[in-house]
């Protein structure tokens, strides 16, 4: 199977990672049966400066027509707004509807506490829809924001949260983690305060997850805040968490801390058909063009991509070599407190593929 991959490096060290991510993919071993076309594509701010666009048609048209997958490195957004500049990762959420986000989030295999959890934030709606209005009140200015959730999505969220926890289960039965637990899905919401958008995302989603073939999945539901509190003090009773998009975005980058660097924390954009693989850092613009960016989150990123086209066994294979490159620990980057460059990381891993 040849696989026609779309290569984002966007800014700062995605520049640097992404070709890292290539070629790892180009170094799965031949077994596999796994070839790789691969198309280099604009995004980003400095595209955006160039051009005028953040996301140049041709990248949402190559994408679209021509690719099975991508891997998108990270872009630097302007904290200030900057006239005709929009995020293009939301952007291509939103084009080819990649519904769902999905963060695993594990500690390496020797770690006291065993950490093994994957976020599924839904990505479509929420407070993201991006409908705010500000007016003159009676007493200064207001700002609001829509917040929507659909009946569909929360369905379809929830579903997905179901069968990836189903997955997990095939990978433990197959004694690929030390790890040992039974299927669980968390529902987070704040259907006490929100009863009719939370409501409705809680409803819809333990009516996906009460279908037969998630009855080996034990389904709890957590509301957001006290969800926080669990998630830090008993991070390894969680499996997979299932959350709308504003509280899946927060409680994602915080279950990243649970791990150390962001440098290792990978994460998906997934819809039907189509995964783009996105490390969960940005572009770092404080380490750039120094060689020591971490790749491993880019390459765990590579991994769970194929993860979602299907090719569960070359991401294993990945997901190996990256775990031995940090159980041996003498070829680590700066930020997990070595001294190896981005290259130095890449080619050990390389030898353990
Ligand atoms: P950041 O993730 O770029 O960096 C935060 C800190 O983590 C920095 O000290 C950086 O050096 C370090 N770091 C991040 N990735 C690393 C890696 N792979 N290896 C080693 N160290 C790493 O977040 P920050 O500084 O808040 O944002 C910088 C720019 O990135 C901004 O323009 C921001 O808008 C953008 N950004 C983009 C994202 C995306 O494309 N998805 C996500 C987050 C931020
Ligand atoms: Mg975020």
């Amino acid at each position: 199977r040849t696989l026609r991959i779309g290569l984002i490096p966007g800014d700062g060290i995605g520049k640097e990672v992404i070709p890292a991510g290539r070629r790892v993919l180009e170094a799965l071993p031949a077994y596999l049966n796994l070839k790789f076309d691969f198309v280099d594509l604009k995004a980003g701010f400095e595209t955006f400066e160039q051009t005028g666009a953040a996301l140049p048609d041709r990248t949402v048209d190559v994408l679209k027509s021509d690719c099975d997958g991508a891997l998108f490195g990270a872009v630097s957004s302007p904290t200030q707004a900057v006239k005709g500049y929009s995020s293009p990762i939301v952007a291509l959420r939103k084009k080819l509807d990649l519904y769902a986000n999905v963060r695993p989030v594990k500690t390496v295999m020797n770690a006291p506490k065993p950490i093994d959890m994957v976020i599924v934030r839904e990505n479509t709606e929420d407070l993201y829809v991006k409908q705010e209005k500000t007016y003159d009140g009676p007493d200064g200015k207001v700002a609001e924001a829509i917040k929507r959730i659909s009946d569909r999505a929360s369905f379809r969220i929830a579903s997905m949260a179901g069968d990836i926890a189903l997955r997990r289960q095939k990978i433990r039965d197959s004694g690929a983690s030390s790890i040992h637990r039974s299927p669980l899905v968390t529902i987070t919401h704040k259907s006490n305060v929100l009863s009719q958008t939370d409501g409705l995302f809680r409803e819809a989603s333990k009516r996906a997850l009460s279908d037969a073939k998630y009855s080996g999945v034990a389904v709890e539901e957590q509301i957001v805040d006290s969800m926080v509190y669990k998630l830090f003090r008993q991070p390894e009773d969680y499996d997979v968490i299932v959350a709308p998009n504003l509280y899946g975005d927060i409680l994602s980058d915080g279950a990243a801390a649970l791990v150390g660097s962001l440098g290792l924390v990978p994460s998906a954009n997934v819809g039907e058909g189509f995964a783009i693989g996105e490390p969960c850092h940005g572009s770092a613009p404080d380490i750039m063009g120094k060689n020591i960016a971490n790749p491993i989150a880019t390459l765990r990123s590579a991994a769970l991509m194929l993860e979602f086209l299907d090719e569960p066994a070359a991401a294993a294979k990945i997901y190996a070599a990256v775990d031995a490159n940090l159980e041996e620990g003498k070829l680590l980057s700066p930020d997990l407190g070595g001294h190896a460059t981005t290259d130095q990381v890449v080619e050990d891993i390389l030898k353990r593929l």
